[in-house]
């Protein structure tokens, strides 16, 4: 059985697909870190990933996880901040979260609370755009990678409704990245034309069967595409199974923490 809480192990998985639109490109995705002060070996395993080098870092959020998680989190994602990187933010930068049934997770899509934010979630913006990380919330942008220029289009956290589809380009974008993948968000960034989504928030199904079966994915993602990749709509899918989970449920059942070094082409 494999049973982690937030202190790990943690995975790097490696997957690799074929996009004809796109150069060769070696992209790390993170997501749900869901940081809380203390979580020395999660800060450890994200300060290592600097070591794979990669040409570009996909953050899919839900990055804070504590309301004195800011400090930590930044020192701990440092390292890689030095890579060119897009992000877009999960309901969990914007909301610390509160102790609830943990065995809601598995009755459906979790209800997000609509207090004011009590997180520092314009300090982690400010930080990462200072960094040179390209914001997608609900925005598109370019980055030249190598000799490519790569086009991205992104969308803010549709499981509280932050999102904008109508300020998508038609045909603008290469790459489509948000953090929970509700089918109509996964339909607006295919209508830029991006053949490569990005996305995190399910935690993989966080509470799974042997082998990794997936009960739930907190949004209406079919469930055998919790995590890893797969199609939508003409695109290739990766769902990220996350770094972390919520502080109030911290257990992840045949569900190892773990980031991906996706390599395109
Ligand atoms: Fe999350």
């Amino acid at each position: 059985m494999f049973l982690a809480t937030n202190a790990g192990p943690f995975e790097l998985r490696e997957v690799s697909l074929a996009a004809d639109g796109l150069p060769s490109l070696r992209v790390l995705h993170i997501s749900d870190v869901h940081f809380a002060p203390g979580q020395r070996n999660k800060a450890a395993f994200l300060r290592e990933l600097a070591q794979t080098s990669p040409d570009l870092v996909v953050n899919t959020g839900d990055n804070l996880g504590h309301k004195r998680s800011i400090n930590p989190l930044l020192d701990a994602i440092e390292p890689l901040l030095g890579f060119p990187g897009v992000f877009v933010n999960g309901s969990n930068d914007y909301f610390a979260p509160k102790l609830k049934n943990p065995a809601r997770y598995l009755l459906g899509p979790s209800k997000q609370d609509s207090e004011p934010s009590t997180l520092d979630t314009e300090r982690m913006t400010r930080e990462f755009e200072g960094a040179g990380w390209q914001n997608l919330n609900n925005r598109s942008a370019s980055i030249r990678l190598g000799d490519a220029e790569v086009s991205f289009a992104g969308l803010d956290d549709p499981h509280i409704g932050r999102d904008e589809p109508a300020t998508l380009e038609k045909k603008s974008a290469q790459i489509g990245v948000v953090h929970a993948p509700y089918l109509k968000s996964l339909k607006a960034l295919t209508t830029t034309g991006a053949e490569l989504l990005f996305a995190g928030h399910t935690h993989g199904g966080q509470l799974c069967l042997p082998g990794g079966k997936a009960l739930v994915t907190n949004c209406d993602l079919p469930t055998a595409q919790a995590s890893g990749l797969s199609e939508y709509g003409g695109a290739k899918l990766h769902v990220s199974a996350g770094m972390g989970c919520s502080i109030y449920a911290p257990l992840r059942l045949f569900c190892p923490p773990s980031a991906t070094l996706v390599s395109v082409n």
